[in-house]
């Protein structure tokens, strides 16, 4: 793996990252249902990391989105966009990311799972499984296979979750922006 540290977002990153997105999903990324999420509110960058290089060049970035579902009232995060360099692909920095934002998450008061639209063959080994089928709304169509959840301290929260999934705008929650700084 290329010499690397993995840090909080920093607003500095932002516009490396919107380059890394649109090489990575290109323009369709707009329409996407998680994007749609995620429309709803800013990221938060206290759980959304980078890895970069000792230089300070970006290798890969993930962001974390705080959110509730609205039957069940469950407090979590939606984990994305995932993206890694082209030319720093196959190194481990997509699992070394999503384990870093999903340990950062497991700590933070009140977050009970994290939620994403993905691969399973990629997610399920990093402790992600398919939310039953029907269970839960975004803002858009979304393949159930694709729609995976990590629990975060109790597994029984995947069966508990229900409703449409929105941005989740407690103050609480809003407070953590500006700790990456
Ligand atoms: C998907 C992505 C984040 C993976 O990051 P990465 O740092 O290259 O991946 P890692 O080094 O952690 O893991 C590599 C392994 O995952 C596998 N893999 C990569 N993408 C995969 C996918 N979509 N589905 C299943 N396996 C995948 C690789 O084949 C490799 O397998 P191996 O270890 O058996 O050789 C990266 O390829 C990327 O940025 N892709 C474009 C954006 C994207 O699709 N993001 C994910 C949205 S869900």
């Amino acid at each position: 793996m290329t010499d690397h540290f993995i840090a909080p977002e920093r607003a500095e990153c932002a516009d490396a990252i919107e380059t890394l997105h649109a090489e990575a999903f290109g323009p369709g990324r707009f329409t996407r249902a998680a994007f749609r999420l995620r429309e709803q509110g800013p990221h938060d960058p206290a759980l959304s990391f980078v890895a970069l290089s000792p230089g300070g060049d970006l290798l890969g970035s993930v962001r974390m989105t705080p959110v509730v579902t609205a039957e069940s009232g469950r407090h979590g995060h939606l984990l994305g966009p995932l993206a890694v360099a082209p030319k720093h692909k196959n190194q481990g920095f997509g699992r070394a990311l999503v384990r870093h934002a999903v340990e950062a998450a497991s700590v933070t008061p009140d977050s009970g799972f994290v939620l994403l639209v993905g691969d399973a063959p990629y997610y399920a080994p990093l402790g992600f499984c398919q939310v039953p089928a029907g269970r839960l709304l975004l803002p858009g169509p979304v393949d159930p296979r694709r729609l995976l959840v990590h629990p975060l301290g109790d597994d029984a929260i995947v069966k508990a979750l229900a409703g449409i999934v929105g941005y989740d705008h407690r103050p609480a929650v809003r407070a953590t922006l500006g700790c990456a700084g």
